[in-house]
């Protein structure tokens, strides 16, 4: 229960317990067991680590990151140490958040179907409580040429492909990157997955126009923050309508009033990224207390009466009779 009396954020994500509904979403913060140990104290429902791949990666050379406008422009690369590395981290990670009850997520990425499964093995011997894989990352080479997301069918081999290999819950995240997103979300819940998270980046450019050349070293990058609210908060909508397996709604979220609005739209939980780059540790835990006073205000006990409800049809016009 929260200080709020009569509200209860604690939400049942695939079997894990989450004391609340906000988790710090993949790439942020995640790098290290001593960050997300303080994302976790700071109040998080779940810590996400940053996306590992089978050796480590070096990424794309600087700049990676700019501040653009209402948010983000970046291509990272996936620089991560490799999976036997983000083992550790997640051993470390657990230990250090054992007496919370702050769920922790593993995130895996690979170039290839098979290399899907074989991190997913090796990341599972961390018990992570759920593993998520990223087949959306929009800056990164990959065996088809595009992200695994971009179509049913390679979402659906990378979905399958790692069910098979571990026992975990397996959340699938999606890229906005498509035509129509509930489609890829169709295909992956038949592919088995266990939930969805919704959405990856979505793909920009910004040009430096005295320099006459793409501000990012790899020229092309994925926007995050306040500016893609609404692309995400329309994903989830439009997934919500496709699947019944749940969906963790992610970006543009940096206050409870967005965090509730993505779960009107169908999100059972809410990732957050870039708000922490102005926010700090503590910006997950406020967003849980913001979400707590909506909710003691307008009525609702617990987040699964709230899931959704943006779906119902318009009210009829009374009569002015
Ligand atoms: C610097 C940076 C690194 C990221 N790295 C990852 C990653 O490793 N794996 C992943 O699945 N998503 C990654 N993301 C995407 C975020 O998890 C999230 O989906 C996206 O930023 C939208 O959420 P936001 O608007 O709250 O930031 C990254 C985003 C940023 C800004």
């Amino acid at each position: 229960m929260s200080s709020h009396s009569g509200v209860d954020l604690t939400v049942d994500l695939c079997g894990v317990h989450l004391p609340n509904p906000v988790i710090l979403a993949s790439g942020i913060l995640g790098t290290e067991a001593a960050l997300m140990e303080r994302v976790g104290r700071g109040g998080a429902g779940a810590v996400t680590s940053k996306s590992c791949s089978s050796q480590p990666r070096a990424g794309h050379p600087n700049p990676t990151v700019i501040k653009w406008g209402p948010g983000f422009l970046n291509a990272v690369g996936l620089a991560n140490p490799g999976v036997e590395a983000q083992v550790e981290i997640l051993r470390e990670t657990r230990r250090r958040l054992a007496d919370t009850d702050v769920a922790i997520i593993g995130s895996i990425f690979a170039e290839t179907v098979d290399g899907f499964a074989r991190v997913a093995e090796t990341l599972s011997s961390a018990e992570p409580d759920l593993l998520e894989v990223n087949i959306s990352c929009p800056n990164v080479a990959h065996e088809f040429g595009a992200p695994f997301a971009s179509a049913p069918e390679t979402a659906a081999a990378v979905t399958r492909a790692v069910k098979a290999a571990t026992d975990i819950p397996v959340i699938v995240k999606l890229s906005p990157n498509v035509t129509d997103i509930a489609i890829i979300a169709r295909a992956v819940e038949d592919a088995g997955a266990d939930a969805i998270a919704a959405i990856n980046t979505v793909s920009g450019m910004v040009i430096d126009i005295e320099a006459a050349r793409p501000v990012l070293s790899n020229r092309e990058g994925g926007i995050s923050g306040p500016a893609i609210k609404p692309i995400a908060v329309r994903s989830v909508y439009r997934c919500y309508e496709a699947v019944s397996i749940p969906i963790i709604g992610i970006g543009g979220v940096s206050s409870g009033a967005d965090a509730i609005e993505m779960i009107m739209a169908g999100a059972s939980a809410v990732g957050v990224g870039s708000a922490v780059f102005w926010g700090g540790v503590g910006t997950l835990g406020q967003i849980a207390r913001e979400m707590a006073e909506f909710m003691a205000d307008h009525g609702y006990e617990r987040v699964s009466d709230m899931v959704g409800l943006a779906h119902r049809p318009p009210a009829l016009f009374s009569d002015p009779e």
